[in-house]
């Protein structure tokens, strides 16, 4: 794919981050309806659906042609498609229902199944994160780039527990545990999209999770490694989307979060 065609979808994506931004601003404060969708905690609301509205719509009008994986709505058009547009239409549910403002609108383009194109706006915060293959990263226009820190002591990490927490001995509680103990801090923030943007942004030294989904993720994995970062599976083999697990980092403290997940999972 040509940068020029890159830049386009990169474009296409900003529209419908920002779109769908304007509706989560709307109803920021304002719910009327939040359920639960099955597992405990797992929660959508109005802002959710007509979130993923506004993103369908802009994807629509540009490329109608493309095929969409969003969360609310489900697989839409052509499997055979070399494209699929990975949508998360509101990143971050749980905080958004309390008002706590890490949230995100989160738009990944898969070329040929490899995240090539995401977009991750926080429309409270207003910040805007953009990158493509080969293009770079950026956050509100500026060019960003991970974190320079190369000792896991002097890192602050951020990770997350999936809805099936109560239902899987797989929790990530004894890791998080292990490496709050190593580190100087791991950040439970609730929006996987955001915890990659902000590893891209240098904020964060490292991010591992596992129960995602490419929605989660997709966005995210383009800006890590556009800012220089390392995206793996835990045991820094290639990272598979289906398997929902990542490990993603400023590159410099890969082995030692690789190693240490390993341990934990080893005992
Ligand atoms: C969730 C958030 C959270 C992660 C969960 C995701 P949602 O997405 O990204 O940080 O721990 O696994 O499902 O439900 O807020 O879109
Ligand atoms: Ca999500
Ligand atoms: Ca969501």
């Amino acid at each position: 794919m040509n940068s020029r065609q890159l830049e386009i979808f990169l474009d296409i994506a900003t529209e419908a981050a920002l779109a769908a931004g304007a509706v989560l601003q709307t109803h920021w404060g304002k719910l009327e309806d939040i359920r639960e969708k099955g597992r405990p905690g797992d929660l959508v609301t109005e802002a959710d659906r007509a979130a993923e509205d506004a993103v369908l719509s802009v994807l629509k009008r540009h490329v109608p042609e493309h095929p969409i994986l969003a969360e609310e709505s489900g697989q839409l058009g052509d499997r055979q498609s070399e494209f699929l547009w990975a949508i998360d239409p509101l990143d971050g549910t749980t905080n958004y229902a309390h008002q706590y403002p890490f949230v995100a609108v989160s738009i990944g383009l898969l070329i040929e199944g490899v995240p090539q194109v995401g977009v991750v706006f926080n429309p409270i915060h207003q910040e805007l994160f953009r990158a493509a293959k080969g293009l770079g990263a950026t956050c509100n226009r500026r060019s960003i780039r991970v974190s320079s820190t190369t000792e896991l002591e002097k890192s602050l990490l951020v990770t997350g527990f999936a809805y099936d927490r109560r239902q899987t001995p797989d929790t990530n509680y004894p890791e998080f545990a292990h490496l709050t103990h190593l580190t100087q801090g791991v950040r439970r923030d609730g929006a996987a999209a955001l915890d990659l943007a902000y590893v891209a942004a240098g904020r964060f030294d490292g991010y591992w999770e596992r129960g995602l989904s490419i929605w989660d993720i997709a966005a995210g994995i383009v800006l890590v490694e556009e800012a220089g970062g390392k995206v793996t599976a835990y045991d820094q083999t290639s990272m598979q989307l289906s398997s929902g697990r990542i490990l993603a980092t400023n590159g410099r403290i890969h082995d030692r979060l690789s190693a240490e997940l390993l341990h934990v999972q080893a005992h």
